[in-house]
């Protein structure tokens, strides 16, 4: 039986054709895209995707061109919070145009395409083998996306990137050494030590290394206006990357990432306080550290 090793060239699948094309159409899509950030962490649901949101909102009312890209495509969330589950795909004018958020915002995400009933699934060819196939397919599927959509002149993308360490580096090495990361943590010692190993990982490589974020940093009380202990933890993350700031938890923004709708008061609270305090580190971050070579 012939292995993997006995493949001479690309075996005559012509793959490695298709794989520059494919190359040469996503760097043709990013061509106006000043910044790649990617948020992400190896802890799950310490709020990635609501932070990627709100900085981009932050950021837009700054009047910066921001578009977010949900690359969680199992665990979808900006499609719902961001108010474009079910929008129509239209043609744009070379390729196909983003949905919109009110605001503005151009977002893709699976969330928009599939109902939250249904699973993405990658039909596998070879049985036992479905882990392989969805990590290569799952890739390639977000490569035909960057090729296919039309992002536009923008000064940010940001992307929303599902759990993981490693997954969080194989989308820095999918992504390639232009997109900068920010991490985020919540202020407890088991997130912050998941959290280190996402840092350890992603330094190993030539991506940039921003910051991290600390969220869920006490909880807003609206009754006594005051920000309350939420974990009982130490002040120090311990973590060795800047911190671009820590953002309390706020129950009705929540409850409005719930209904896929903005807070409108958010700028006045000390979570929008917080938002502002991190979006402006973050430009500070991207316009002082050295760019990686694209
Ligand atoms: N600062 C905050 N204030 C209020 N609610 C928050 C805050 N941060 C996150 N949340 C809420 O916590 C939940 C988890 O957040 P989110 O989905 O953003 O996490 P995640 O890290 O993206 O999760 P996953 O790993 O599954 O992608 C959501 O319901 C979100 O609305
Ligand atoms: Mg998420």
């Amino acid at each position: 039986m012939k292995s993997y090793y006995d493949i001479v060239g690309d075996g005559g699948s012509r793959v490695l054709e298709q794989v520059a094309e494919q190359r040469s159409r996503i760097t043709d899509g990013l061509a106006e895209v000043r910044h790649l950030v990617a948020i992400g962490s190896g802890k799950g649901g310490v709020g990635k995707s609501t932070l990627t949101l709100h900085l981009a909102e932050a950021l837009r009312a700054r009047g910066l061109r921001i578009g977010i890209l949900d690359a969680d495509f199992n665990g979808p969330s900006q499609a719902h919070m961001a108010g474009v589950e079910g929008a129509l795909f239209v043609p744009g004018s070379r390729k196909v145009a983003l949905p919109r958020t009110r605001t503005g915002i151009g977002v893709f995400s699976m969330g928009t395409m599939i109902p939250e009933l249904e699973a993405l699934e990658f039909e596998s060819v070879a049985h036992g083998e479905s882990h392989t196939w969805r990590a290569t397919r799952e890739f390639a599927l977000l490569g035909e996306i960057l090729g296919a959509f039309e992002w536009g002149a923008l000064d940010l993308l940001m992307i929303d990137l599902p759990p993981g360490a490693e997954r969080t580096v194989q989308f820095a090495d999918f992504l390639g050494p232009r997109t900068s990361f920010v991490l985020v943590t919540i202020p407890s010692e088991v997130a912050r030590g998941v959290v280190a190993r996402s840092v350890a990982a992603l330094s190993k490589g030539p991506n940039r290394l921003l910051g991290y974020v600390e969220n869920m940093s006490g909880y807003y009380c609206r009754d006594c206006n005051a920000v309350k202990p939420l974990f009982v933890s130490t002040e120090q993350s311990g973590l060795e990357i800047p911190c671009l700031g820590t953002v309390p938890f706020d129950p009705e923004l929540a409850r409005h990432c719930d209904r896929g709708i903005p807070l409108e008061e958010l700028p006045d609270t000390p979570v929008g306080r917080a938002l502002e305090h991190v979006a402006q580190h973050l430009l500070d971050s991207l316009e002082s550290t050295p760019e990686s070579p694209r």
